[in-house]
């Protein structure tokens, strides 16, 4: 039986095994997926298990997605240009390191029918999934990208990875025509992220990473300005679909009974 796990720090609260399970099972294949949390000093032996063929391929996920790079073989073009890598599996005995957030998310926009091409896109936050939301949205020909983050030193360092993206002081908004909350403000339902959208017009979309809750305050004010608005959970199962897409070489399939598993 083939092993896969998703590490991270916390964990428990991981949907990852669900979706992957589920695919695995409808697929027939002999394998297993599993949550473990990890500590920095454990992502080496992570590493040797795959080497080892003890473990098949594995997701990580917050804080690991850049301090596993110096532990892997290789780096895809995509893990390579964000610095973040959330899909290992090994090839010609190899451990590669791939990045399948930035598909996903590239998707999830496609999936509602929305063209980045042009537009002004207002990024929160700098934590591990930015990068890619980043790389993301050139590769969808965006005209401008601007970052703003409580600590802006955090912001800076994504900066020197990007150079083109233009900083903005926390509380400061924009003209925009998307923004996209990729904070941890909204995990729970009582956060409120403190901006002031009184000018912001409508037509816009309001992205918001967290998909549970279903809707944040966040997206919440989106919709009563009366702008178009969406959670992450499609991208998240696109990530989860590009890394089984990887391990098994089978296009899993995605309904609403795939949605379903992450109502929770
Ligand atoms: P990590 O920073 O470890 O990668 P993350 O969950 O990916 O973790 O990122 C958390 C993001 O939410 C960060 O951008 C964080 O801002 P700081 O860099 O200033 O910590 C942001 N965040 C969390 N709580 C916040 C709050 N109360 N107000 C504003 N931003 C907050």
């Amino acid at each position: 039986m083939k092993k896969y796990l998703v590490i991270g720090n916390p964990i428990k609260h991981s949907l990852s095994p669900e979706l992957h399970n589920y695919w695995i099972k409808q697929n027939h294949i002999d394998a297993i997926y599993e949550k473990k949390e990890l500590n920095h000093n454990e992502l080496e032996n992570l590493i040797l298990n795959i080497k080892k063929e003890n473990m098949h391929g594995a997701n990580i996920t917050v804080p690991f997605k850049n301090a596993i790079i110096p532990h892997i073989d290789e780096l895809s073009e995509d893990a390579r240009k964000t610095q973040s890598v959330n899909t290992i599996y090994l090839q010609n005995k190899k451990v590669v390191g791939h990045n399948t957030d930035i598909e996903g998310f590239e998707r999830a926009i496609k999936e509602i029918n929305f063209d980045f091409s042009g537009k002004k896109i207002f990024i929160l936050g700098a934590g591990g999934v930015v990068p890619s939301i980043i790389y993301a949205s050139i590769k969808m020909k965006a005209a401008e990208i601007f970052v703003s983050n409580r600590t802006k030193g955090k912001a800076d360092d994504i900066k020197k990875n990007f150079e083109d993206i233009k900083l903005i002081d926390w509380g400061e908004v924009p003209n925009f025509d998307v923004i996209i909350n990729a904070t941890s403000l909204g995990l729970n339902q009582d956060d409120k992220i403190n901006l002031n959208f009184t000018n912001i017009g409508n037509n816009k979309l309001f992205y918001d990473v967290i998909y549970n809750p279903s809707e944040t305050n966040f997206l919440n004010i989106g919709k009563k300005l009366g702008n178009k608005y969406e959670n992450g959970k499609l991208m998240f199962i696109y990530q989860a679909y590009s890394a089984f897409k990887l391990w098994h070489g089978i296009e899993p399939k995605i309904n609403n009974e795939t949605i379903k598993l992450l109502d929770r």
